[in-house]
């Protein structure tokens, strides 16, 4: 099937997610929508996540796509779960897969789990895990500074070592094995992470997760492209060149062909 998987998020952040997906899906066109006129969501209310994610999956209807994926981790959290039955297509957030894979991995039923502030306090990746096994305690800590560190391309050294050091002290003292990197900046700076959490603790990428699970459901149901080589287009709500200049931290290669949506056409 010819039609695209369209892909959105606040911001440069899905990146991520359009990465893993090019890399278990090289065969599939990817049409992706950033809303870089309006990041970031992780502050914003339930309200307004709705009301943005609903504007941007409309906007992605309009580009024949055949599966819409939510790559924002606060956009999954809090819009999600209201809207995607209101849609004739496959929409998929990247919470449940992420929380299958960590309810899978842990052996001493303790998950820890890092996100935006939104993304936090909406509890889903805790009530997602719950679900799948209620006897497993949940350490939940927003990490509102890590967003703008990566945007700053502040990856290593002694600044964002102190700052990790006391976001993930909680899950040290409560001695998770499992931590979900609950935001789609995080990928990015896993070698703090795991630097600080050491080699016993899995780290869950919810990039990589939600394209293994793109995966399956296209497979399943018969809608793989057949095409060798997808094609990638690219819109944002602002600033092309601001999202380009990032494009290489998050995809791992420039993008040359970004094109600005009006917001009328939002
Ligand atoms: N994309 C967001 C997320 O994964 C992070 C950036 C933002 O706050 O908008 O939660």
């Amino acid at each position: 099937m010819k039609s695209a998987i369209g892909v959105f998020d606040s911001g440069v952040g899905g990146l991520t997610v359009v990465k893993e997906l090019i890399n278990h899906l090289p065969g599939e066109n990817i049409v992706y929508f950033g809303d870089t006129a309006r990041v970031p969501y992780g502050i914003k209310s339930k309200e307004t996540v709705i009301r943005f994610s609903i504007e941007n999956i409309l906007f992605l209807l309009k580009q024949d796509v055949k599966l819409i994926c939510v790559a924002c981790n606060t956009a999954s959290s809090l819009a999600l779960p209201s809207i995607r039955h209101h849609f004739r297509i496959p929409i998929v957030g990247v919470i449940g897969p992420a929380a299958k894979e960590a309810v899978y991995a842990t052996r001493n039923k303790r998950i820890g789990v890092i996100g935006t502030r939104g993304t936090i306090k909406s509890r889903t990746y805790e009530n997602e895990i719950r679900l799948l096994d209620p006897q497993i305690k949940v350490t939940a800590v927003a990490c509102p500074l890590f967003v703008p560190f990566v945007e700053e391309g502040v990856f290593k050294g002694e600044v964002i070592n102190k700052v990790a050091q006391t976001y993930l002290k909680p899950f040290k003292d409560n001695r998770v094995d499992t931590l979900i990197l609950g935001c789609t900046h995080y990928p990015i700076i896993k070698p703090v992470i795991r630097q600080i959490m050491g080699d016993q603790v899995t780290l869950i990428d919810s990039a990589k997760q939600v394209a293994l699970e793109i995966k399956n459901i296209l497979t399943a149901d018969r809608m793989l492209n057949k095409g060798a080589r997808g094609k990638h287009g690219f819109y944002v709500s602002d600033n092309p060149e601001w999202f380009s200049g990032l494009a290489r931290t998050f995809l791992g290669k420039p993008i040359t062909n970004a094109k600005k949506v009006e917001q009328c056409s939002l």
